[in-house]
């Protein structure tokens, strides 16, 4: 029977080729693999507003907040089901030194943030402020170890502090803290863009030094964590050879960092807001380059772990453009667009397909850095179209994948083109199936025709679009709703296991299929 599906599966994809239409042809029996809940992470750094104003205004600022978290933002980041966080670097994090970030506020001492604008760090917020945000979030703290300039012992001592429950020193000086039990840490990164602002190594040297530094992550936490090495700079792919040849048995996970820059390079990032076609196109188009990378990446870790013991985690991703007029550079503040909702989805439908490798992904930056869920401005908060894909695709957090063929028109620019339609399918633990799909054609609506293989279409549970009335349309603090997520009406079943779906240009669709 399963032979039988799959042969007529085969043979109307050959057809549908043929016919040049819009279809998406859904597996619904066939999904093997889990996308892992944490493709959804987020990363939070000592950069700019994110930590301070962003997340944390201490426990007597006049905005709302509970115990010096802004309560506004709690419940924002609650409702997204925030798997697992970051922090706190970045480049931040191969300065910091975690001793200057516990102890009595007054005590901590002010240190100056030498890689982005000088600004004076008070350590008002450090490992007790991070790790117990991580509990009121309810997700995995995933810890960033200094390599760049700080120690062995240094990283030893912080693992002890956090994760130890024995009579030992770090552990003793936490309870003296006021914190008497353990965090669940459960990521350990070694070092951060090792490359570059985390040390400017070579991949060798790099190699042999993650091996001591989790030789030793290893003797203090044993396995209650996994220990994540430094990964490539984007298209970098010696990096990943040369890692997995001197280091895969030594790391739990590899990182890959890309961001796409929808300008001409880093000198010309391009505005976040003030854009035609020709850069919304490239930033879409540069955005699926994540499906590339990914994918080569991932074949030469096939090489040396054809198991995939060691997955890839791409820990740091998004667009980045320039910085809001009048904002300080170093601080990485931008607006957000429907372009960037239609960024993230895209990349995350990537990402979901390559769950067999990709195990996790935090997008840069969780508030007012980069492509980031949430602006605040004093007490006021938007969440951008980012947070409301993150929040219509976290019913794919844990599924299993449905295999799905998708045949898609282009969306043509100039001489070049994209597919215009991305999507996932998955099937959650109660049986529903998700799929979401997104039209990056900016103006034409597109007519999806949606079969299901092995299961019949019993009914539309949900319906929801995200869409905007310009490409650059954005969410700010005077009209924080003009992006937002809405019914959608244009899902018609028309028969046991088929829908017709009619996506407008600029759009994102979330369907419950049961
Ligand atoms: O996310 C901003 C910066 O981008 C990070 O600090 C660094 O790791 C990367 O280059």
């Amino acid at each position: 029977m399963k032979k039988l599906l799959v042969f007529l599966f085969i043979l109307l994809a050959a057809f549908i080729t043929k016919a040049q239409v819009n279809v998406l042809q859904i597996d619904a029996v066939g999904g093997k693999t889990q996308i892992n809940k944490n493709i959804y992470g987020q990363f939070a750094e000592h950069l700019g507003r994110c930590i301070y104003d962003g997340i944390w205004v201490g426990k007597d600022s006049p905005i709302p907040n509970v115990n010096g978290y802004r309560k506004d933002l709690l419940e924002a980041l609650q409702a997204l089901k925030v798997p697992v966080l970051r922090w706190p670097g970045g480049c931040f994090a191969d300065t910091y030194h975690w001793k200057n970030g516990i102890g009595a506020l007054n005590e901590r001492p002010k240190i100056k943030n030498v890689f982005w604008g000088g600004t004076v760090e008070d350590n008002s917020f450090g490992t007790h402020e991070f790790l117990n945000l991580c509990e009121l979030l309810g997700c995995d703290p995933y810890i960033s170890a200094n390599v760049g300039s700080g120690t062995v012992g240094e990283m030893v001592d912080w693992i002890e502090y956090m994760t130890s429950d024995d009579n030992v020193p770090m552990a003793n000086l936490r309870k003296k803290n006021g914190r008497e039990k353990p965090w669940n840490v459960k990521f350990i990164g070694i070092g951060n863009e090792s490359w570059g602002c985390g040390g400017d190594m070579t991949p060798e040297f790099y190699a042999d030094l993650m091996r001591q530094y989790s030789n030793y992550a290893k003797m203090y936490g044993g396995d209650k964590f996994d220990r994540i090495g430094c990964g490539s700079n984007g298209s970098d792919f010696n990096w990943t050879k040369v890692l997995m040849e001197k280091g895969r048995n030594n790391m739990d996970g590899l990182s890959l960092h890309y961001y796409t820059i929808a300008g001409e390079g880093w000198n010309n990032k391009s505005s976040a807001t003030n854009f035609g076609e020709e850069l919304y196109f490239n930033g879409l188009k540069k955005a699926l380059y994540m499906d590339e990378l990914v994918s080569r990446h991932s074949a030469i870790m096939d090489q040396y772990d054809k198991d995939k013991r060691v997955p890839l985690l791409v820990d740091e991703w998004g667009i980045w453009t320039d910085v809001e007029p009048g904002t300080n550079p170093g601080h990485l503040f931008q607006q957000n667009s429907m372009r960037d909702a239609l960024i993230a989805s895209s990349t995350l439908d990537i990402l979901n397909r390559h769950c067999d490798r990709v195990k996790m992904a935090n997008i840069a930056q969780i508030v007012n850095v980069l492509q980031s869920m949430i602006l605040t401005k004093g007490n006021q908060m938007v969440l951008t179209p980012t947070y409301h894909v993150f929040k219509m695709y976290n019913v794919h957090q844990d599924a299993i994948l449905l295999p799905s063929s998708l045949f898609t028109e282009k969306y043509k620019h100039g001489e070049d083109e994209i597919p215009a339609i991305s999507s996932t399918t998955s099937v959650d633990k109660n049986g529903k199936i998700h799929v979401t799909i997104s039209n990056v054609n900016p103006t034409k609506e597109i007519k999806l025709e949606i079969n299901l293989s092995g299961k019949a279409i019993t009914k539309i549970n949900s319906a929801t679009i995200l869409t905007a009335s310009a490409f650059n349309s954005v969410n700010t603090f005077e009209k924080p709703e003009t992006i937002a997520p809405v019914a959608f009406k244009n899902a018609k079943k028309l028969g046991d296991s088929k829908l017709e779906v009619t996506i407008p240009g600029k759009s994102i669709v979330a369907l419950e299929l049961e």
